[in-house]
């Protein structure tokens, strides 16, 4: 039989709980545990507190370096890590002036990755999404979403799902995939009638018989899906019992309302939101989910995201990595930088990272460290916790915990 593990001493705790799910947060509402620990039984939380008072001879103690502070392991609520080839290209034409939405018109953007992706077989897929979150795990995400939308075809977009199936049995994060078949019209459509009836038709019963997704996103973008176009596909989602996020306000306006309409779990991007869409979410239970790679991989606006959670918006902070408009893929950097720019509490951006991001993947084992929850957490290298957002993420992790093991340890 197992054993209940002890993990600690850490010098700050921080379990993440107590916090209301939506709403601005001050630093002085944070709960820090001085000299915490965890104890562990077959994966989960069984309880934390001050490490002394945990100490018995039944457990079995995991010493901890001398100066570490402990969180909920991240979670990354919105990625694209499932692509074949580059955009180096695209890149350097966008700091050239040309702007994203004319690269896309020219021919490049996203399709010139779906052309890629199209190429590259289901296990080229896979070993890709598997060494780009082997990158993530070391930065401390033990969650991540992953989403298709590069195939744009019912086979294609099986084969992005498939890899992603596969790829999360081969790590040791968890992949929590989603369908986005309408990333936008594929542009060798050729099929008779309407390409997302298709869509719906045909790959949304294989998702299911699969148990290949269970979530639906469209980006909701003058280049790509007009509210109306998506209306259907979405409607199908929920009738088939699907979950909805939506790709929304990142040029144009449109996609928050559509969120809001179908109760949509999350809304990202929003960096075009006015406030309006501002008001709509905040009186919603949709979560804002702000993509800070997305602006400093095209060189545009963030997400408003002081004002979403000063109406009281719930705000998730995701990497949006993918090959054209967020190649970096360092969330930590990312959501520091947010902060910088718009004005946010520690507690804030740290909640953006946690259970916020968990609420945007409708998990409620895991973005807080409680007994019954996962344990899934991570450790930094200091005695203050302020340190992580202050170093940009330079500061990073030096170990990480994923179902009460350590899967990673930096030396
Ligand atoms: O979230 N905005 C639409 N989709 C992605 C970009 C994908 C791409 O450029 O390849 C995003 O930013
Ligand atoms: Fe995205």
């Amino acid at each position: 039989m197992s054993k209940t593990k002890l993990i600690g001493p850490f010098t700050q705790l921080l379990p993440m709980t107590g916090l209301p799910l939506k709403g601005a947060l001050h630093d002085d509402q944070l709960p820090i545990i001085s000299n915490g620990g965890i104890l562990v039984f077959e994966g989960k939380i069984q309880k934390i507190g001050v490490f002394e008072d945990l100490k018995s001879p039944d457990v079995e103690v995991h010493p901890i370096k001398e100066k570490a502070v402990c969180l909920p392991g991240f979670i990354d609520a919105h990625t694209h890590i499932c692509f074949g080839g580059s955009r180096a290209r695209d890149y350097a034409m966008r700091n050239a002036g040309v702007s994203y939405l004319e690269i896309a018109k020219a021919g490049g953007g996203i399709w010139d990755t779906v052309t890629q992706t199209r190429k590259a077989s289901q296990s080229m897929l896979e070993d890709g999404i598997v060494q780009r979150s082997k990158e993530h795990l070391r930065k401390g995400i033990t969650t991540m979403e992953v989403k298709s939308g590069y195939g744009l075809s019912v086979d294609e977009e099986l084969k992005m799902l498939r890899a992603i199936k596969m790829a999360n049995k081969n790590i040791q994060m968890d992949l929590i995939p989603t369908c986005l078949a309408a990333h936008m019209k594929p542009k060798d459509w050729t099929g008779e009638g309407d390409y997302l009836d298709e869509i719906v038709a045909l790959l949304f019963p294989i998702l299911k018989a699969e148990n290949l997704a269970s979530r639906i996103d469209a980006f909701v973008e003058e280049s790509a899906f007009s509210p109306k176009e998506v209306a259907p596909y979405f409607t199908e989602a929920e009738n088939m019992g699907f979950s909805i996020t939506v790709h929304a306000d990142q040029f144009t306006t449109g996609g928050s309302e559509v969120a809001v309409r179908f109760g949509a779990v999350s809304a990202d991007h929003l960096e075009a939101s006015t406030a309006k869409e501002i008001e709509l979410l905040a009186h919603s239970n949709v979560i804002a989910t702000a993509l800070p790679g997305a602006s400093l991989g095209l060189g545009c606006d963030f997400t408003p995201a002081r004002r979403i959670l000063d109406a009281g918006g719930a705000l998730a902070i995701a990497s949006d990595h993918n090959p054209g408009s967020a190649p970096m893929g360092d969330l930590l950097t990312q959501a520091s930088i947010l902060g910088t720019f718009e004005k946010l509490s520690n507690t804030e951006v740290l909640s953006g990272m946690t259970f916020r991001a968990a609420a945007a993947l409708e998990l409620n084992d895991r973005g807080t460290l409680k007994p019954g929850n996962l344990a899934d957490f991570i450790t930094f290298p200091t005695e203050n916790y302020q340190d992580i957002t202050y170093h940009q993420g330079q500061l990073q992790p030096d170990s990480v915990w994923k179902n009460g093991k350590q899967v990673f340890e930096r030396n």
